[in-house]
């Protein structure tokens, strides 16, 4: 199987190249009656597009077109395909990757795998993660479904190399970082963050970072034991990730280092319903979720495009040289990495709710339609009452 399909019940497939024409997604499986405009769409890309300081200087539009899937402002229960045009595309940095694969990237595995003469080497072809924007519209429907049960899904950038916020942010404050332009959750981190990245930008060099996502409010009894564990479906998601290289939920690797007394999650009685004291296991227990926010953590490695000179070899001589990469890259991928961790985060967690029967995988109600409307709203409400407050 190829592998440019996500998801069971709700799936997503991906295509486009980064230098190529377009990008776009086929989303299946979204039952009908669920209002979709291309501004919804739109309003979530928005969080990703490149083309501003500290992020990639590539000018796209990200202007979403939807073909087919939605009449009359809803969907139909057909396959929704949505495309964005490339509109900034300068291949010309790319000439001299073509024979001296990046380190760090992924030119020599696709070479190794697909064969020289069938790469594209534009702009990274289909390992850039000009792919992404694919994975954020159908993250949009997914997130506009999960309204159903006003369930939220939002992410901040919690470190940025040896930078790290030590404290637990709101929810609020963490919707608040989509108007960050590092994704920061707080002023003072906004702060240090961009002073880093501008150094990094002057010396030629990347940094990592580790992006956090809340799933405020998700249903209880999502997850389908053995293989389907929503811990397993989320941890694939987010591995699909160019550029993630970790991924953990609740106290996460921390637990390793505890002992049984201090890592358990303690059950209590809340307003006469069974909780979780501190939610330790970050909404997840035996792949199911628990009714807890569900908290999720993954790591992005640094850029591996730097202008810093790095050991490669040239193809055609098959001696050892070195590159130094021009062109325009992220001098951190994690920033804009937490809107495509979002995406997948809100596609699994629709998926699964699909599956469980939480949503109806024909068609929607009128009262489903009338809550997705009025939480929607409350949502864009919200991120636009956060514009002021960065
Ligand atoms: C939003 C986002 C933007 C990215 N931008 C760049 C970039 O500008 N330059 C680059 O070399 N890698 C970038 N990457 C990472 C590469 O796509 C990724 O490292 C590469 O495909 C190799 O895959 P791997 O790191 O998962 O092994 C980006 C990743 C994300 C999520």
């Amino acid at each position: 199987m190829p592998g440019n399909t996500f998801g069971r019940a709700l799936r997503i497939t991906t295509f486009g190249e980064s230098h190529g024409s377009a990008v776009g997604v086929v989303v299946d499986g979204v039952p009908a009656g669920l209002p979709l405009s291309e501004s919804d769409i739109e309003f979530e890309l928005s969080f990703r597009k490149p083309g501003r300081i500290y992020v990639s200087g590539r000018r796209e539009e990200d202007k979403p077109e939807i073909l087919s899937g939605v009449f009359n402002g809803r969907t139909t229960g057909a396959p929704i395909a949505v495309v964005v045009k490339n509109i900034d595309v300068i291949s010309k940095p790319y000439d001299e990757i073509r024979y001296k694969p990046r380190p760090g990237h992924a030119d020599l595995p696709y070479i190794i795998r697909y064969g020289y003469e069938n790469w594209d080497h534009r702009g990274g072809g289909r390992a850039s993660a000009r792919e992404t924007v694919a994975r954020v519209i159908g993250g949009a429907i997914a997130k506009k479904l999960l309204m159903i049960t006003d369930t939220w899904v939002a992410g901040h950038l919690k470190s940025l190399g040896p930078l790290e916020l030590n404290t637990e942010p709101s929810f609020e404050e963490i919707l608040c970082s989509r108007n960050s332009p590092v994704r920061a959750c707080r002023k003072d981190l906004e702060e240090a963050y961009q002073d880093l990245i501008m150094r990094a930008m002057k010396e030629g060099d990347s940094y990592g970072g580790v992006a956090e996502i809340i799933v405020r409010n998700p249903p209880a009894g999502l997850g389908e034991p053995v293989f389907d564990k929503i811990k397993a479906d989320l941890a694939k998601a987010i591995l699909s990730i160019p550029a993630v290289v970790g991924f953990e939920y609740g106290l996460g690797f921390k637990a390793a280092r505890m002992k049984g007394s201090e890592a358990n999650d303690e059950i209590i009685v809340k307003d006469g319903k069974p909780r979780w004291r501190y939610n330790y296991s970050g909404g997840i227990l035996g792949g199911i979720t628990t009714g807890e926010d569900i908290v999720i953590r993954c790591a992005f490695k640094p850029t591996s495009s730097i202008r810093k000179p790095q050991r490669t070899i040239d193809l055609r001589t098959m001696e050892e040289t070195t590159i130094s990469v021009i062109g325009r890259h992220d001098p951190a991928v994690a920033i804009r990495g937490v809107s495509v961790v979002e995406a997948m985060v809100a596609l699994v967690i629709a998926d699964h709710m699909i599956r469980s029967g939480v949503i109806n995988p024909v068609k929607l109600s009128k009262e489903d339609i009338d809550r997705i409307e009025s939480n929607w709203r409350r949502y864009i409400e919200a991120c636009g009452r956060m514009q002021g407050s960065q």
